[in-house]
C-alpha cells in the first residue's frame, strides 16, 4: 500500500524492530554449526564490493563488518545463499535506522564487483548513500526479483538495461534525483507488481510499454514530472491492468478525462491523481469499483454533476473531491450512505450560494477528518451536529457560516479545528477541555475582547491564529503565552492589541502586523533563538532595530518591519543569516548604508528598503546574490532615482 514519506520511514523503523527481536530469536534458538557454503568467487566479489565503499557505523556498516575472508560467506550479515549452488542471492544491506546517517558512500561504479554476484535474486541498498547514475551493468543481475533502491541519492537517468531484469517483480527507485524520463523499457517487466517510482524527479510521458505490465498491482509515479493524458496517450493504464489495486499519480502535469468505463479495474483500492489537471466529469464507473478504499481526486478541474450513484456497501475510507470546478448542489443523498467514510474532503465545491443540509454528516460515524472550506452556501452549520461523531479529529469549516450554542459539548478529541471566515463572535468556548487540541485558526472573525488564559494551557497547542479579529489584550498575566510549551506558529495579526506579550522561546512563527504596538521593539523578542518568520510590518515601534536581532541569524528566513517609524542604521551583524529569504524594512527612517553582509544572505529572494534615508550609491554588489528576485530600492536620499527592479 502506499504511504506518505515518513509513514512509509515509520513502518521501516517498526518493521526493521521486528526484524531485530527475531532476528535475536533466531540466534538463541537456532544457534546450530551452518554448512559451509561460500563459492571463492562470490566471496571475494563480496570482499571487493565491501573495499569499494566507506561504511559508517550504521546499520549496513555493521553488517558489512561481519564479512571476512576465511569464514563461511553465506552466513554474513545481509547474505543469503542458494542451497544447492552456494550463489549468493540475497544481499541485504538496506540501511534500516537510516533516518539521518546513510552509511555506503561513494557512487556504485560500472565496473563495481557487485555486478559478478550474477545470480542475485533480491538487492536491497535502500537509505544509503550511493551518490551516483545507476550503472547500466544493473542489466547483468538478469535474476532479479527484487530491486530496491530508494533514499538512495542517485541521479542522473534510469537506465534503459533496466528493462533486461525480465524476473523483476519489485522495483522500488522512489525518493531519488533521478532526471529524463522512464525508459520504454520498464514495459519488458512482465512479472512486475511493484513499481514505486514516486518523488524521482522523472518528467516526459508515462511510457505506454507500462499497459503491458499485467501483473502490476501496485503503481506509484506520484510527485514527479510527468506530463500527458490517462486517455489518448495511455488508455492501457486504467483499462488493460486488471490487477492493479492501488494507482499513485498524485503531484504530476497529468491531463485529460478519465474514460468512462473503468469498471475493468475491478481490484482497485487505492486511488491518488489529486494535483493534476485532470478535467471533464468524474466517471461513475469508477464509483462502482467494488473495493475502492481510498480515492482522492482533489486539486484538478473536474466538474460536475457528479454522479457517485448507489453506495450503500462501498468500502471507501478516504473521498477528497476537493479544489476542483464542482457546482451546483453537494451529493447528500450519496454522501450519507458513505458511513465508512474516515476522512471527506469536499473544501472549494461552489455550491452557489445554495443551501446544505449538514445533518448528513451526522450518519457518517466514523469520520475523523471533514473538510467542508469554502463550500460557498448560504446555509449555517450549527456545530452541535458533530457532537454525534465519536471519532472526529479535524474539522474545516473555514469560510461557512458557524452557529457555536453556549451549551455546545463535543466528546471526541478535536485536534485541528479551522474556524477562519466563519462569522464567529465569540471565542469558541468548548475548547476548554480539548486537550488534545494542535492547531486552531479562528482568524477573519469578528472576536472581540481578551484572548482567554485557558487557552495557552491546552498542553498539545502548536498552531494558533487568531488574526484578523478585533482582539486587544491577552488574559492573565503578562507571561501567559509562555506557558505554552509547544507553541510553534502564532499569528495575532489584525486586531488592536497595544502591548507585544512576551512570548515562548521555542515559538518558529510570530506574525504581529497591523496592531497598536509601539516604543522600542522590546528585546525580550530576540530570546526566540528559534525563529525563522518575524513579521512586526505596519505598528508604530521607534527607536532603532535591536542589536540582539543577531540572535535570529541561526534560523531567520522572513524578517518584515515595514511600515513603523524605525531608525538609525540597519547593523552588518544582524543581517547575515545564510536562512534569510526575505528582509522587508521598507518605510521607516532608517540611515547610512546597506550593510555589506547581506552578501552571505545567498538565498534572498526578497529584500525592499523603500522609503527610508539609505544614502548609499547604487548597490551593484547585490547582483552577486544568486536567488533575489525583487529588489526595492525607490525614495530614499542619495541614490536619487525611484529604483523597483524585479526578476533580476
Ligand atoms: C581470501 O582468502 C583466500 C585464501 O584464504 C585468498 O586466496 C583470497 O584472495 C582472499 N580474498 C580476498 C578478497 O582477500
Ligand atoms: C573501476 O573503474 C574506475 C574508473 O572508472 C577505476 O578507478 C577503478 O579502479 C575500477 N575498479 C575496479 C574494481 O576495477
Ligand atoms: C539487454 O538486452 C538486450 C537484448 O536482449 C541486449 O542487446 C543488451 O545488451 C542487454 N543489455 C544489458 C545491459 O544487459
Ligand atoms: C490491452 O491488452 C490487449 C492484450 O490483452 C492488447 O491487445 C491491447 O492493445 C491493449 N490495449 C491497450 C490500449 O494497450
Ligand atoms: C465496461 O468494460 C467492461 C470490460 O472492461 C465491459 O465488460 C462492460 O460491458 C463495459 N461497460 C460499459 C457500460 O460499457
Ligand atoms: C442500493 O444497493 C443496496 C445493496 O447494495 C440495495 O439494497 C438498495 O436497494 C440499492 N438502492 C437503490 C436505490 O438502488
Ligand atoms: C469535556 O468536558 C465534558 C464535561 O463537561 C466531558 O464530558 C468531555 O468528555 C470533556 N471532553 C474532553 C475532550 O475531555
Ligand atoms: C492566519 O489567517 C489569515 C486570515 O485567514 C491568513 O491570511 C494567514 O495566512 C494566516 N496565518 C498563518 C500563519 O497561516
Ligand atoms: C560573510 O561571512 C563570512 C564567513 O562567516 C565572514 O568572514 C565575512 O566577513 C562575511 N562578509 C560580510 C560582508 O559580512
Ligand atoms: C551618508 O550619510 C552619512 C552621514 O549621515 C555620511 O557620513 C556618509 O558619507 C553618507 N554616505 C554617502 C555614500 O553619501
Amino acid at each position: 500500500m502506499m504511504h506518505s514519506c515518513s509513514e512509509r520511514k515509520m513502518m521501516k523503523i517498526i518493521w526493521s524492530l521486528c526484524l531485530i527481536l527475531s532476528f535475536f530469536n533466531s540466534v538463541f534458538v537456532f544457534a546450530s554449526p551452518v554448512k559451509h557454503l561460500c563459492r571463492p568467487d562470490q566471496r571475494d566479489a563480496l570482499l571487493e564490493f565491501k573495499s569499494e565503499f566507506h561504511f559508517h557505523t550504521t546499520a549496513a556498516g555493521e553488517k558489512i563488518a561481519t564479512w571476512r575472508n576465511n569464514t563461511d560467506c553465506c552466513s554474513w550479515e545481509g547474505i543469503s545463499c542458494d542451497n544447492n549452488t552456494g550463489m549468493v542471492i540475497e544481499l541485504d544491506l538496506n540501511n534500516k535506522f537510516g533516518l539521518w546517517d546513510k552509511s555506503l558512500s561513494v557512487p556504485l561504479r560500472s565496473n563495481s564487483s557487485l555486478f559478478r554476484l550474477q545470480h542475485l535474486q533480491s538487492l536491497y541498498l535502500s537509505d544509503n548513500d550511493i551518490s551516483g547514475v545507476i550503472p547500466d551493468s544493473i542489466g547483468n543481475l538478469k535474476y532479479l526479483r527484487v530491486l530496491k533502491l530508494e533514499f538512495c541519492s542517485l541521479f542522473g537517468k534510469i537506465p534503459s538495461s533496466i528493462g533486461n531484469l525480465s524476473y523483476l517483480t519489485n522495483l522500488d527507485l522512489s525518493e531519488n534525483d533521478f532526471s529524463g524520463d522512464l525508459p520504454d523499457s520498464i514495459g519488458n517487466l512482465k512479472y512486475l507488481r511493484d513499481l514505486i517510482l514516486s518523488i524521482c524527479n522523472l518528467s516526459g510521458k508515462i511510457p505506454s510499454s507500462l499497459g503491458n505490465l499485467f501483473s502490476l498491482t501496485d503503481l506509484d509515479l506520484s510527485e514527479n514530472d510527468f506530463t500527458g493524458e490517462l486517455t489518448g496517450n495511455f488508455p492501457f493504464l486504467l483499462l488493460n491492468l486488471s490487477e492493479l489495486t492501488g494507482i499513485n499519480l498524485r503531484s504530476n502535469q497529468l491531463q485529460g478525462m478519465l474514460p468512462t468505463n473503468m469498471s475493468s479495474l475491478s481490484k482497485l483500492e487505492v486511488f491518488y491523481i489529486d494535483g493534476n489537471s485532470f478535467h471533464g466529469s468524474v466517471p461513475s464507473s469508477l464509483f462502482m469499483i467494488p473495493s475502492l478504499t481510498y480515492l482522492n481526486l482533489g486539486g484538478n478541474h473536474f466538474s460536475g454533476p457528479l454522479e457517485i450513484g448507489n453506495m450503500s456497501s462501498s468500502p471507501l475510507k478516504l473521498l477528497s473531491l476537493r479544489d476542483n470546478n464542482f457546482s451546483g448542489p453537494i451529493p447528500e443523498g450519496s454522501i450519507s450512505k458513505l458511513v465508512g467514510l474516515v476522512e471527506l474532503d469536499l473544501a472549494l465545491w461552489n455550491t452557489g450560494r445554495g443551501m446544505v443540509d449538514f445533518n448528513i454528516f451526522r450518519h457518517l460515524k466514523s469520520l475523523a477528518a471533514l473538510d467542508l472550506s469554502y463550500l460557498n452556501t448560504r446555509s449555517m452549520v450549527d456545530l452541535s451536529i458533530f457532537s454525534h461523531l465519536m471519532s472526529l479529529n479535524s474539522l474545516y469549516l473555514s469560510g461557512i457560516n458557524v452557529k457555536i450554542r453556549s451549551s455546545l459539548h463535543i466528546p471526541s478529541r478535536i485536534e485541528t479545528l479551522a474556524l477562519s471566515s466563519c462569522n464567529i463572535s465569540e471565542f469558541p468556548k468548548f475548547l476548554q477541555n480539548q486537550t488534545g487540541l494542535a492547531y486552531l485558526d479562528i482568524s477573519a472573525n469578528r472576536i472581540e475582547g481578551q484572548v482567554p488564559e485557558w487557552l495557552w494551557s491546552l498542553p498539545a497547542l502548536g498552531r494558533v491564529n487568531i488574526s484578523h479579529n478585533s482582539f486587544n489584550g491577552f488574559q492573565g498575566s503578562a507571561d501567559v503565552i509562555q506557558k505554552s510549551a509547544n507553541l510553534s506558529i502564532l499569528d495575532i495579526s489584525s486586531n488592536i492589541f497595544r502591548d507585544l506579550p512576551l512570548l515562548p522561546k521555542a515559538l518558529r512563527y510570530f506574525l504581529g502586523s497591523e496592531n497598536g504596538f509601539s516604543g522600542e521593539i522590546p528585546m525580550e523578542i530576540c530570546e526566540l533563538v528559534d525563529l525563522r518568520v518575524l513579521v512586526l510590518s505596519n505598528n508604530n515601534f521607534s527607536g532603532s532595530i535591536p542589536r540582539c536581532f543577531e540572535n535570529f541569524n541561526a534560523s531567520i528566513m522572513v524578517l518584515h518591519l515595514h511600515s513603523n517609524s524605525l531608525s538609525g542604521f540597519l547593523p552588518e551583524e544582524i543581517i547575515s543569516s545564510v536562512y534569510l529569504i526575505s528582509l522587508d524594512v521598507g518605510r521607516n527612517r532608517l540611515s547610512g548604508g546597506l550593510p555589506k553582509s547581506l552578501i552571505n544572505c545567498t538565498r534572498l529572494e526578497f529584500l525592499n528598503v523603500e522609503d527610508n534615508n539609505f544614502n548609499d550609491t547604487f548597490p551593484f554588489w547585490l547582483s552577486s546574490l544568486p536567488n533575489l528576485q525583487i529588489l526595492v530600492l525607490r525614495s530614499n536620499s542619495s541614490t536619487g532615482q525611484y529604483i523597483l527592479l524585479e526578476n533580476l
